[in-house]
């Protein structure tokens, strides 16, 4: 079965590029193995994330999430089984501000101060519309 799971988190220190770079790189490679896809968002220290793929995939990272101390506080927005992907060619797309985005992230959504670029808004939205 397929499931959605949203949820949003705090910080618990303030990442650079190079956190972000290597935290990324980690998410997609463990995504790719269990067949998740999903969309993170970073800003002001605060994260949203959608993970879809298998139930048994979502339950092994929702739990690892739990347990990483990068982040904390961690609410659980919605989690419900889905038909169909709505990232289905990201294993983890990413959005936040462009300078952040150093190291060209590939899948990066720039975000600014004052407000979202299409791309972003796009992400953002249909990540929070999940909940
Ligand atoms: C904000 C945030 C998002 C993360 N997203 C994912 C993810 O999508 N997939 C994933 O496998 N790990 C993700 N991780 C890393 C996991 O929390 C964990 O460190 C990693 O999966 C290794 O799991 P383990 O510690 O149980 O071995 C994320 C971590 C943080 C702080």
């Amino acid at each position: 079965m397929l499931e959605r799971l949203v949820y949003r988190s705090k910080a618990t220190h303030k990442l650079g590029s190079l956190h972000l770079s290597n935290l990324l790189l980690q998410c997609r490679k463990r995504n790719r193995e269990l067949g998740i896809t999903g969309h993170l968002l970073y800003t002001e220290e605060v994260f949203v994330q959608c993970i879809e793929g298998p139930t048994e995939s979502i339950e092994a990272v929702w739990q690892s999430l739990q347990r990483d101390e990068r982040h904390h506080d961690l609410q659980l927005l919605s989690r419900h089984p889905e038909t169909t992907r709505r990232f289905a060619e990201w294993s983890m797309a990413f959005s936040s501000y462009a300078h952040f985005n150093k190291y060209d992230i590939p899948g990066f959504f720039p975000v600014d101060h004052d407000g979202m670029t299409q791309a972003a808004e796009r992400c953002a939205n249909s990540t929070v519309s999940l909940v």
